[in-house]
């Protein structure tokens, strides 16, 4: 029997495709949050672990010192909270994992560890809480700093924060909530402990106001790249959501992983590494070659989309640099993994044009009928070793269905997916197999 394989899928809480055929009137329904709950239902039914949101707390101008290009292709902006929609969510699931992201920069840890206390219990024990550090200057210019942290010391800064978040999410005991009616006790107060708390970045005094939910600890996602970024997800995820490129490089990524891990004194399996993944799906291996050559034309505006993505998450201007030339040394304090990626793919010599105009990263470019991928995913786990995929890509009904109910049935045949919850919680079905 195959190793069966986690699923999630990355989305942001922000128009889907809406210019295509079959994108519906995608452009207005998600505002409402109402797309986002037709299609977070339709992962339900494939028994998705989770969806993930993504977020960031800025509208970019890096790009060409303008905010036209993140308005006119709604890059970063308008993005909602992607907090109050999981409550919505929440309303409209039973079993599918939430899990919103918040940035450690910004949110106080108090304010952070109420609001996760708060949706566990909205949502009958399936929040979880996507720990990022940011990466935007301009993010950084809403919260009173002219630039983030340095990159490592944020990690530093966030390495206490989580602390200080489990702290107070331990400071209501089990059974705190008596609710005595002889008595007229509501909860106990012996049960409920301040943290004092002070650190080097943090001074919380606890105890938290709002009691813990079903999971106690919300499940923790991270996808910490760089060294630090990679010590500090080892240490703390429940599930950690990767970028690499190419079978070799995922496996040394889940293999680091699992050796930090041991480092900071945990079982590695309690960790699910997956992998970001936009499969080409069609009824035929030969319509799903013919769909993934069309979209491989580079075209202007995926060009420009390109570069504009990069300046936004370097907070440098790439319009700046040749499109025709091999682009200079370039560092940043931003999403360093990330440019890194990017200045890799193609050979040395490869221009600014070439390298945007390549596809964007994943895991494995899978291209196929449902049983066709279904196949390549699985032989690329054999290698890897585990745990899943988070699927990404342009959003439309239609292209979740096309996972949802092609793909996911077809690895469900094979044994590679689970066919039903085997528990309540996000978290328990996250450490299920
Ligand atoms: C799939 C995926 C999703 C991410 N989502 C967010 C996000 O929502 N917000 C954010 O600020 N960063 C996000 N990041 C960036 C990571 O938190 C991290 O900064 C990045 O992978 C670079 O690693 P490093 O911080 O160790 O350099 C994401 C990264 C990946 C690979």
């Amino acid at each position: 029997m195959p190793k069966k394989l986690h699923l999630a899928w990355f989305l942001n809480f922000s128009s889907p495709s809406w210019l295509g055929p079959f994108d519906g009137t995608n452009g207005e329904d998600w505002i409402d949050g109402d797309f986002y709950v037709d299609i977070v239902r339709a992962m339900e039914r494939a028994k998705f672990d989770y969806v993930m949101f993504e977020d960031s707390l800025m509208v970019s101008d890096v790009h060409g010192g303008s905010m036209a290009t993140d308005l006119k292709y709604n890059m970063y902006a308008p993005k909602q909270d992607p907090l109050p929609l999981m409550a919505k969510l929440g309303e409209h699931t039973d079993r599918i994992g939430l899990v919103a992201t918040a940035s450690t920069s910004f949110y106080p840890p108090f304010i952070l560890a109420r609001l996760y206390a708060t949706l566990d219990n909205l949502t009958h024990g399936r929040i979880g809480w996507n720990v990022v550090t940011s990466s935007e200057d301009l993010a950084a210019q809403n919260f009173g700093l002219d630039e983030l942290y340095e990159h490592d010391q944020r990690y530093e800064m966030a390495d206490e924060y989580v602390g200080v978040v489990k702290k107070l999410w331990d400071s209501w005991d089990e059974g705190a909530l008596v609710r005595d009616r002889e008595t007229g006790v509501f909860a106990d107060h012996t049960k409920v402990h301040p943290i004092h708390h002070e650190g080097a970045f943090f001074k919380v005094r606890g105890p938290l106001n709002a009691m813990p939910g079903p999971q106690r600890q919300p499940a923790l996602c991270q996808a910490g790249g760089s060294p630090r970024g990679r010590a500090f997800a080892a240490k703390h995820a429940n599930t950690i959501i990767c970028s690499a490129t190419g079978v070799a490089e995922m496996k040394q990524y889940r293999d680091d992983i699992r050796q930090k891990a041991v480092t900071a004194g945990r079982n590695p399996d309690d960790i699910k590494v997956l992998y970001v993944v936009t499969p080409v799906l069609d009824e035929t291996d030969e319509l799903a070659q013919a769909k993934a050559a069309r979209r491989a034309v580079p075209s202007d505006a995926g060009l420009e989309l390109a570069l504009a993505h990069l300046s936004a998450l370097t907070n440098v201007d790439f319009t700046q640099f040749a499109l025709d030339e091999v682009p200079p040394a370039i560092t940043t304090n931003g999403h360093r993994t990330t440019l890194e990626a990017f200045l890799k793919k193609g050979k040395p010599d490869a221009t600014l044009r070439e390298l945007a105009s390549m596809p964007s990263l994943n895991a494995v470019p899978f291209v196929g009928s449902p049983a066709t991928v279904a196949r390549q995913m699985e032989e690329v786990m054999e290698e890897v070793g585990g745990d899943g995929f988070l699927f990404s890509g342009a959003l439309s009904r239609q292209s979740v269905a096309e996972i949802v109910d092609g793909l996911v049935p077809e690895m469900q045949r094979r044994g590679l997916a689970r066919t039903e919850y085997e528990f309540g919680t996000f978290k328990e079905n996250l450490l299920a197999f």
